[in-house]
């Protein structure tokens, strides 16, 4: 018998425990109340976590806390472009549930879609506002949190495949999803001493009031250009893949890991999106 043929089926017991796989976890998701992050407190919770969900769309943040239905998640108004209102959603998450094991800095905004001979200067400041020095803001407050209680803790902040790429993306948006990469490595470089993990996710393109607002799309329409353009075929992107790789650099499944960009794009970013092919080159 091979030793393929000898694995057991998971016993019940062992099925319930591995999907608790946050367990204990006390984690605070910016951009909480809409697609991607609307979607990883979702999961987080279902896998035991204790969750504070922070944005600032408050009456969205609310039903989305309430349609979950448990203590152990809570909406906490956080603009996170103000430095205050991101160290009061750490204090918050501290006295609510007892510490904070994981930040998901999600929030994130597109921006002006023009060119660049047509670049606005100021939405440039304001993106940057958003999606640099909020998620800044977000990791040096968690990380604090983290190395004055010893929690070997998971950062993991949201990018994007504009971080990869010229051109697959605004130009302010694609700097500001750049500038978190770098964050990301150097935030890892100083935390590992403590034990505390820095990662980053970089999506694809996905049906969220973000990507069909800015783009003037259908849900159908932006999930069937990202089908595609990506190179794995046959599968659609979902806010449930991307929850899904935020749940496990969130988890220990992923306690070896640091510094890295995780790309959840079907292969976008690593493969030409070109016709040619080399079984057709004779
Ligand atoms: N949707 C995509 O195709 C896509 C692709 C790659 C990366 N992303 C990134 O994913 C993240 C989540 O975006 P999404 O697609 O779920 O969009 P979304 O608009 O559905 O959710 C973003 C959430 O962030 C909140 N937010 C915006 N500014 C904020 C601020 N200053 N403080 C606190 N909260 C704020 C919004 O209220 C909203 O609830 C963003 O960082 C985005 O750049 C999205």
């Amino acid at each position: 018998m091979s030793a393929h043929q000898e694995t057991k089926p998971p016993s019940p017991l062992r099925s319930k425990m591995s999907k608790m796989r946050l367990e204990g976890k006390v984690i605070l998701v910016t951009g909480a109340a809409s697609g991607i992050g609307e979607e990883a407190v979702r999961l987080f919770a279902d896998n035991g976590a204790s969750v504070v969900a922070a944005d600032i769309q408050d009456d969205l943040g609310r039903r989305v806390v309430a349609s979950i239905g448990t203590q152990k998640v809570c909406f906490f108004h956080c603009d996170v472009r103000d430095e205050k209102q991101v160290e009061a959603a750490v204090k918050h998450a501290v006295e609510e549930y007892g510490g904070l094991d994981v930040l998901f800095s999600n929030a994130g905004i597109i921006g002006p879609l023009t060119g660049v001979l047509e670049l606005d200067i100021d939405g440039l400041d304001n993106v940057l506002a958003t999606n640099v020095r909020g998620v800044a803001a977000t990791v040096k407050h968690a990380a604090r949190s983290m190395v004055a209680r010893n929690v070997r803790g998971s950062i993991i902040c949201t990018t994007s495949v504009a971080a990869s790429l010229g051109g697959a993306g605004p130009h302010a948006y694609t700097v500001s999803k750049h500038a978190i990469v770098g964050l990301v490595r150097s935030a890892c470089s100083e935390l590992g001493a403590h034990g505390i993990r820095v990662n980053c996710i970089s999506p694809f393109g996905v049906a969220t009031p973000l990507s069909c607002n800015a783009y003037n799309l259908e849900p159908s329409q932006v999930e069937s250009n990202s089908s595609a353009l990506a190179n794995l075929k046959g599968i659609a992107l979902k806010t449930k893949h991307i929850a899904d790789a935020a749940l496990f650099l969130a988890s220990e499944e992923s306690a070896y890991i640091s510094g890295h960009n995780l790309a959840v794009d079907g292969g976008f970013t690593v493969v030409a999106n070109q016709s040619f092919s080399f079984s057709d080159s004779g």
